[in-house]
């Protein structure tokens, strides 16, 4: 039987030094391939709304696409361990609201916890969160919810008085219970130094090789999505371009009446097909 992870895994992995892994997936089949190549955890991000909805950012995502697609996830993942991104404005207006919301991924998502943006500013919403029974991933640095107070997609941390803030926002997120922190473009020597500083796991995405795992999102490392390219992103694969081959390669054999041949086609028994004959020449 497929052994689940969970969270003392991934905490174990971080005590032992065994960097963690972690993949988006939005929907059935590809929690299933990144299951099957045993990615540790699953973040059903909600960056599912720029690269599976085409929105111009993550803003417009609601709890009802979020939790649509957390459970087509569920239904193809066995072994990761799940994480449902909350979307803007279903955990920031109040504590009541943001554990009603957390609640929903796993009662009726199929996650086995979520994940929230922000700093200390979240820290009563989170300790509601996890007083619930719900085990919260924080998520700092670069928060793409509030790109537009950031002014756009930047790095964060970037000064020493910056870079100080980060460090108290992820101590403030694990003493709050967070299991483990997101650290979003921030420069890999702040990073490394929350990574040491703090017990929990740091899970980076454009934060340097000094946190104990890494994170990408599922279309830029397959190159499935262009709009937006930031510097992080390893394309370990062009899969745009193989699909529109074979897309094109489809649309050539049927004008050239090539596909479907013989081996794709349904056949007649012999004396149906001349029954059938006979009856039309009647
Ligand atoms: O929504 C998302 O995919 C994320 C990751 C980039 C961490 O938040």
């Amino acid at each position: 039987m497929t052994k689940k992870t969970t969270i003392l895994d991934l905490q174990n992995k971080k005590n032992n030094g065994q960097p963690i892994t972690m993949l988006t997936a939005y929907d059935y089949p590809t929690a299933q391939l990144v299951d099957a190549a045993e990615i540790d955890t699953i973040l059903v991000g909600d960056s599912l709304g720029m690269v599976v909805l085409g929105y111009k950012s993550t803003v417009p995502v609601t709890m009802a696409e979020m939790l649509h697609h957390c459970q087509a996830v569920a239904r193809g993942a066995q072994r990761a361990f799940l994480i449902g991104d909350m979307p803007f404005m279903s955990y920031q207006a109040d504590s009541g609201e943001a554990v009603r919301n957390a609640g929903r991924f796993l009662k009726e998502g199929g996650m086995d916890s979520v994940k929230l943006e922000g700093g200390r500013e979240m820290v009563p919403a989170i300790k509601a969160i996890i007083a619930a029974g719900i085990p919260v991933l924080g998520h700092i640095g670069l928060t793409p919810q509030s790109q537009s107070k950031l002014g756009g997609y930047r790095v964060q941390g970037r000064t020493a008085a910056a870079a100080i803030e980060l460090l108290e926002d992820a101590l403030a997120l694990q003493d709050a219970g967070c299991f483990g922190i997101v650290l979003e473009a921030v420069p890999a020597v702040v990073a490394a130094e929350i990574s040491q500083r703090i017990e929990i796991p740091t899970i980076g995405i454009g934060a340097g090789a000094g946190c104990d795992g890494q994170v990408l999102v599922l279309h830029d490392l397959l190159g499935l999505y262009d709009r937006l390219q930031p510097r992080f992103v390893k394309q370990y694969a062009s899969l745009r371009q193989t699909i529109i081959d074979a897309f094109l390669t489809f649309r050539a054999e049927v004008n050239q009446r090539d596909f479907p041949a013989h081996e794709h086609t349904y056949a007649m028994k012999a004396e149906e097909e001349q029954a059938f004959l006979n009856w039309l020449e009647e």
